[in-house]
């Protein structure tokens, strides 16, 4: 059968969208009572949006969807780079993933937790000295320091804040208009310069590279031709190592706000189990907002739940409404690690940092290091720290994106244990 799915009229909706941020996609579906509807974006473009585990499935089946011409330009200007994983397809996109992926071994991965622990551990015996911190500008630059390390990029100590900034404005201007937005795009101009520079160093034998670390790895990667990538590509790729590696300061400042706002879990916590760590991490994942959607482009035609789905239209994968959606999580708008007890292995229900399978599409190769650097976080918080939460406006917005507590997490009094 083939049916009309429900529209949100008008020529161009970009402008609801930035005003319903995480929740456009969500409203309009309970508006309509349909995890399906039709709207026109960027530039008055028809776009439909699927929410849900159903649509996870079809959205991550790469013979009905590619992402090459899918992301708009205001985004590859910003967070991703021009000729980045994110925009290709098929065996190129496969070769190149591999890449990624064996970045990520159980040796590399306790590397990258060792590094920031060390990292984390020296910064708290400045913060015991200061009348308070602000918790998302500190854990920016142990991120920056600890993810340019461990991808074997040369930072001097006096550019850590700079660069930290720079790769803090990449991300904070994705979802932005005005200053915000060209501040992405000049730090990103600036920064693959700074890479491009290093990857020549490195292939002049100038400069040493590790083995094992990304900076080397990407610099000496042939693609599917045997080709090494131009240096422009190499440091949009290595930007897509540090720069969300530093994005994780987000997940941290959340998984501090949740302890606020549950103060009963931090008892259940002290000294629990990794498993206890890691059920509360994914609930973290899963409950604050962090990407609002994925986005790709229909292959060829296709019929999936009565609608004609025609080659060439714009697809958006709700990810905040799925991580909220109710037929797949109980009571949604609560915020309960338990939930994640003894839960069997999905690839399409939590979706935080995409679905699917890792090598087969565009999921997030960062997905366990991220988790493994939030529970380092919360360790550290719970049982190698105490602080005080002073008075502030820890509240967030459900429109500005990335969105973060207001005040950023303040700190004082900040002890070691
Ligand atoms: C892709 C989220 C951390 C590297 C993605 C996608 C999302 C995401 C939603 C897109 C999925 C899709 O298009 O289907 C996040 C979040 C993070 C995070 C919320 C927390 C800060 C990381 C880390 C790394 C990383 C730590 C690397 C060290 C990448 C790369 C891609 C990607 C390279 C593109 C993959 C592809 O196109 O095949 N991430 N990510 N991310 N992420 Fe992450």
């Amino acid at each position: 059968y083939r049916e009309q799915i429900p529209i949100d009229k008008g020529f161009d909706n970009t402008l609801a969208m930035l005003k319903d941020g995480y929740l456009y996609i969500s409203n309009r579906r309970k508006r309509f009572g349909r995890d399906m509807f039709e709207t026109r974006l960027l530039g008055g473009q028809k776009t439909v949006c699927i929410a849900g585990e159903e649509a996870v499935k079809i959205f991550y089946d790469e013979s009905k969807f590619k992402r090459n011409g899918a992301a708009p330009k205001r985004l590859r200007q910003t967070l991703f780079g021009e000729k980045s994983i994110q925009t290709i397809d098929d065996s190129s996109h496969k070769h190149r993933k591999q890449l990624f992926l064996s970045l990520m071994t159980e040796e590399r991965l306790q590397d990258v937790v060792r590094i920031f622990r060390e990292e984390w551990t020296s910064t708290l015996d400045v913060w015991i000295h200061k009348e308070k911190i602000v918790l998302y500008d500190e854990v920016t630059n142990i991120l920056a320091t600890t993810a340019c390390k461990w991808a074997g990029v040369p930072l001097p100590q006096k550019d850590i804040a700079i660069r930290a900034r720079q790769l803090e404005a990449l991300f904070d201007s994705a979802g932005s208009v005005g200053p915000r937005h060209w501040k992405g795009r000049q730090a990103r101009n600036t920064l693959e310069m700074w890479l491009q520079k290093i990857v020549e160093d490195v292939r002049k034998g100038n400069l040493d590279a590790p083995e094992e670390t990304a900076l080397h790895r990407m610099t000496w990667f042939r693609d599917t031709h045997g080709e090494l990538l131009n240096p422009e590509v190499v440091a949009v790729e290595i930007l897509n190592i540090i720069r969300p590696i530093v994005a994780i300061t987000i997940y941290i400042v959340f998984v501090a706000l949740s302890l606020v706002e549950n103060p009963k879990e931090k008892d259940r916590l002290s000294n629990a189990g990794e498993d206890v760590y890691e059920m509360f991490v994914q609930e973290v994942r899963r409950y604050y907002p962090f990407f609002p959607c994925a986005v790709a482009r229909v292959r060829e035609d296709f019929l999936w739940k009565g609608h004609d789905f025609k080659k060439g239209n714009l697809v958006l994968l709700d990810i905040y409404g799925t991580n909220h959606h109710p037929d797949i999580w109980k009571n949604p708008d609560q915020f309960n690690p338990e939930r994640f007890k003894d839960r069997a292995e999905n690839l399409y229900d939590l979706i935080p940092q995409g679905g699917g399978e890792y090598a087969k599409g565009h999921r997030c190769p960062g997905e366990v290091l991220t988790i493994e650097i939030m529970k380092t976080s919360l360790n550290l918080l719970v049982n190698h720290m105490d602080y005080n939460v002073p008075d502030q406006n820890l509240s967030y917005s459900m429109r500005r994106m990335p969105s973060l507590p207001k005040s950023r997490f303040i700190m004082n009094q900040v002890k070691k244990i």
